[in-house]
């Protein structure tokens, strides 16, 4: 029997199997309830009394090496038969996927191209601003509802410091160092307490727009907007201006562009009124052109504002708004082509 134990042994020690299947059929050849090692237990009380000790260590000594051995195989065999299909040796390295230009910073250059042809230039300032900045300069009272809490996100230990809710921190920044003619064009984000939806997020983009000459008028602003719409949504498109309010222009007006998705013949999109609001405008108010070192009565100016999230979504129909922040590349590589 020792002998029988001995050569089992070695079998074992010398085993393979080069897939599941032959690992299930090797346990089932050893270690099951027929297999071989039970029945030499079977055979254990036959062993003469002196020689049940030794014989016994041996049984034990066989089964362990066939535990490990076919567990070792069985895990050899799954990990190989996981990779095997997913492994391709005759596939070319090539070629290596190109990252894409996020569709909001697309928008965003041909926002900026658009305005640069016109002779605006590009400025740039902090997201951490302070309330003169952001507020202050920009002729927003004391007791604004924007400064509020509910929209605002204030640096708890330092109330006067904010994260800025609009791009009007940067014209306030030009102001102060440069004297007319000033045309900037200011893109970046922009931070506002809201609750995340498709429809809201607590970040989003800008680009504002300010120039500041001699007899700047309401009709330049006109002019430049118009442009701007008809490069941006195709030549055919209007534009209307609706009076609005902003404590930073006077007069202030919203604008709206002819639907570009029914062409202005009204659809779900435009909530059949053929328009869709694109930007607030206005003529900058002398209040602000004094807070910031420039002389109101010699030069006037325009400013204009628009979420790069609401023209992207103008151009390419993204429904919900989170999907611009999720970095899901199924979305992102839909915008390949337009780079
Ligand atoms: N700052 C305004 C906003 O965030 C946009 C705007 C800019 C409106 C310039 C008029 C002129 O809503």
């Amino acid at each position: 029997m020792i002998a029988r134990i001995q050569e089992l042994l070695e079998e074992v020690e010398h085993l393979q199997a080069s897939n599941a299947e032959e690992v299930e059929a090797l346990r089932i050849k050893y270690l099951s309830k027929k297999g071989c090692i039970n029945a030499l237990m079977a055979d254990f009380r036959n062993v003469p009394a002196d020689q049940k000790k030794e014989v016994g260590m041996k049984i034990n000594e066989l089964k362990d090496k066939a535990q490990q051995k076919i567990a070792a195989l069985k895990e050899a065999a799954e990990t190989k038969d996981s990779t095997a299909d997913d492994l391709d040796l005759t596939r070319t390295p090539y070629p290596i996927a190109l990252g894409t230009r996020h569709p909001l910073t697309i928008v965003k250059n041909e926002i900026v191209d658009i305005f640069s042809r016109l002779g605006f230039t590009l400025a740039e300032g902090p997201e951490v601003e302070d309330d003169w900045h952001v507020y202050s300069s920009m002729n927003f009272a004391d007791d604004h509802p924007a400064r509020d809490m509910q929209d605002t996100f204030f640096i708890e230990a330092h109330p006067d410091i904010v994260l800025r809710s609009h791009t009007s921190s940067v014209q306030a920044r030009v102001m102060e160092r440069m004297q007319p003619p000033i045309r900037v064009i200011c893109p970046g984000r922009v931070y506002r307490n809201e609750a995340i939806s498709a429809r809201a997020h607590c970040f989003f983009h800008q680009v504002e727009g300010l120039y500041i000459d001699k007899n700047v008028s309401f009709t330049d602003l006109k002019q430049v907007l118009l442009l701007f719409a008809q490069e941006m949504f195709g030549k055919g498109t209007q534009i209307r201006l609706r009076p609005s309010y902003f404590p930073f222009t006077e007069p202030s007006a919203e604008m709206d562009i002819s639907c570009n998705i029914c062409g202005g013949k009204g659809c779900s999109f435009c909530k059949h009124t053929g328009w869709v609001e694109i930007l607030g405008c206005g003529m900058v108010d002398p209040a602000v052109l004094e807070a910031n070192g420039i002389d109101s009565k010699t030069y006037t100016g325009y400013a204009f504002g628009m979420g790069i999230e609401r023209i992207t979504n103008l151009k390419y129909q993204v429904k919900d708004l989170r999907m611009f922040s999720e970095n899901d590349t199924r979305f992102l590589e839909e915008f390949q082509a337009a780079n």
